[in-house]
């Protein structure tokens, strides 16, 4: 978010870069744009911590919480202490790329469908106790907003994927049919010759990719 979004804002900005995964922090600060749209300049610290345990104090002085790819992975009562958070402190939140569950192949083949509906099921799985919200995830979260008293502008940000993103393509499959799998072994005896298939089509540049995400932008 700090790539895309501060080069687009302006005035000096100070970046708090969070995430409980020490092995992906390492890498996050590279490549960080220097200037914001006006010049100003772009500093940025990293900090390993668990976001769901943030209060409305951690958040004092913040301007913006931001996150992409993020909601799926929370239970609904860690998306309630976020938008509590939040709210609670004034801070708007942008909550970027959450998965809605939605996809499309073109062309189709029944095979898309148990796949997505095992891959949806493996989204909201419990995982240590934990329920997962999976593409119920933006919802649940323009609820949290909504009942902590926030105004939600909500936008479709769909993927689609097609021959200039090949290499997203291939990533994108094998990790959805993996995920597919192991929610629902009884694909394994399809997958691989599926996988096969849809990965040659989209190296051959026939097969297109409609992956449904939703952006919110919580104002307090
Ligand atoms: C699907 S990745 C998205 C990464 C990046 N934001 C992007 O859009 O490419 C989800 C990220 O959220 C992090 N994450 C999940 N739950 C978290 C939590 N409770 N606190 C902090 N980070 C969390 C994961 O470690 C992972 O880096």
């Amino acid at each position: 978010m700090a790539r895309w979004l501060a080069p687009r804002l302006p005035g000096p900005q100070h970046w708090v870069l969070a995430d409980r995964d020490a092995g992906l922090l390492a890498h996050v600060a590279d490549a960080l744009p220097p200037r914001a749209r006006d010049g100003s300049p772009i500093t940025a610290e990293v900090r390993e911590l668990d976001v769901t345990t943030l209060t409305a104090a951690d958040l004092a002085g913040v301007d913006l919480v931001t996150a992409s790819a993020l909601l799926d992975l929370l239970t609904a009562e860690e998306i309630d202490a976020v938008a509590a958070a939040c709210v609670g402190a004034g801070v708007a939140a942008l909550l970027t790329l959450s998965v809605t569950g939605q996809v499309r192949f073109e062309p189709a083949e029944p095979r898309d469908v148990p796949m997505a509906a095992a891959f949806d099921a493996h989204q909201q799985r419990t995982v240590d106790g934990r329920a997962l919200l999976g593409p119920r995830a933006p919802t649940v979260a323009e609820e949290a907003f909504v009942r902590h008293g926030a105004h939600i502008l909500s936008r479709a940000s769909p993927w689609h994927l097609g021959l200039d993103d090949v290499d997203l393509v291939v990533a994108w499959l094998q990790g959805w049919v993996a995920a597919a799998v192991a929610q629902d072994p009884d694909l394994a005896r399809h997958a691989d010759a599926y996988l096969a298939r849809r990965l040659e089509a989209a190296e051959q540049g026939r097969l297109r990719v409609t992956v449904g995400h939703l952006d919110l932008l919580a104002l307090p």
